[in-house]
């Protein structure tokens, strides 16, 4: 499996992602963001963002194979992300993946985005099993998920969001400020100490569960009755009321389970805050973090999930008629 070659696609939500892997190994990615386009709009517009995935996918795919010396004929699998995300988008590498499948007559790995998500602290690592049990955290602009990873293709979710997204929500709390899309990594640059002075209530959620629009509505109650803004003391205080919020859901589920390695990836997981607050909690025993550039969607983490499946004999190998879906099997 280490000789082999695969091609990875990933075009869930806003970026046209293509990766090549020598098994576990990455050996070139290229992406294109489409976060400028949107930025005008505040969010992702699903049906630009389809379109832009017809216009540069090609180009994406043309730079990384032309940079590598690499012909179609060399590789040996095809992944694709199959779900969850947005449809239009989804369909675009889809269709891409199939053309090469069909064209190479190559298998045809399909991937759950989560599962990539999940995986991505280990991204270039060969043996990882001996890290499980693990509590794993997707922490990103659409996701908010906690799981046991049994092994490395097996998860059991233990905890989600019942509202916003974690990410969701540093980007409505930075729109609400003229931030520009995404607010996550302003904000951060915008923290300056542990912990302002307003006291926002805890979320009340089932056990594992999170809730983060408690905290953005007082954030926003507090915006709007502040005359002078004190705008460094509110972004403290909502920092550290929703990092609180994500650490005791950590804590609680590696108590529950017993199980102190943790793997913690998705955009919002870049942020310096965050990884900190993280690290200081003695009762981890191992804190495995996706390299900041693996955070954020990314062709990589979908070609190694697929490197795993293949290794454990557990990937998909689609028919041709296969076709995406918003909703993940890891839900
Ligand atoms: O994983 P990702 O790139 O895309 C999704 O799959 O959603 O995550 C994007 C999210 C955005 O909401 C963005 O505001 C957030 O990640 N983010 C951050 C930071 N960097 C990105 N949130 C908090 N702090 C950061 N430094
Ligand atoms: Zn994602």
């Amino acid at each position: 499996m280490e000789n082999k070659i695969i091609l990875a696609i990933e075009t869930s939500c806003d970026e046209t992602s293509i990766s090549l892997h020598k098994g576990s190994q990455v050996i070139d990615i290229e992406t294109f963001t489409q976060i400028k386009e949107h930025n005008n709009y505040g969010g992702v517009i699903p049906e630009f963002a389809g379109r832009m995935h017809s216009q540069e996918i090609a180009k994406v795919y043309k730079t990384l194979m032309n940079r590598n010396e690499m012909k179609a004929a060399q590789i040996d699998y095809v992944a694709f992300t199959k779900q969850p995300g947005i449809i239009n988008s989804l369909q675009v590498g889809l269709i891409a993946a199939k053309t090469i499948a069909m064209l190479t007559n190559k298998p045809l790995i399909s991937i759950d985005h989560l599962q990539g998500h999940l995986l991505s602290p280990f991204i270039n690592e060969k043996n990882i099993e001996k890290h499980f049990p693990m509590i794993g955290l997707i922490i990103s602009g659409g996701h908010t998920d906690l799981y046991i990873m049994k092994d490395s293709v097996s998860y059991q979710l233990i905890g989600k969001t019942t509202d916003d997204a974690m990410g969701e929500v540093y980007d409505k709390v930075g729109k609400k400020l003229g931030l520009s899309y995404p607010s996550g990594p302003e904000i951060d640059k915008l923290t300056t100490s542990k912990e302002g002075s307003l006291k926002f209530n805890k979320p009340k959620t089932k056990e594992l569960d999170f809730s983060f629009s408690g905290i953005k509505s007082q954030y926003f109650r507090e915006i709007e009755k502040t005359n002078v803004l004190n705008i460094e003391d509110i972004i403290n205080s909502f920092q550290y009321s929703i990092s609180n919020h994500m650490m005791d859901k950590l804590t609680l589920a590696s108590e529950k389970y017993n199980i102190f390695n943790l793997s913690i990836s998705g955009g919002v997981s870049r942020s310096p805050y965050l990884r900190e607050k993280i690290t200081s909690n003695k009762m981890f025993k191992n804190i495995y973090f996706a390299k900041p550039k693996y955070c954020s969607d990314n062709a990589a983490m979908i070609g190694y999930a697929a490197y795993q499946n293949i290794l454990n004999k557990v990937q998909v190998n689609e028919n041709l008629d296969v076709d995406s879906s918003p909703k993940s099997t890891l839900h």
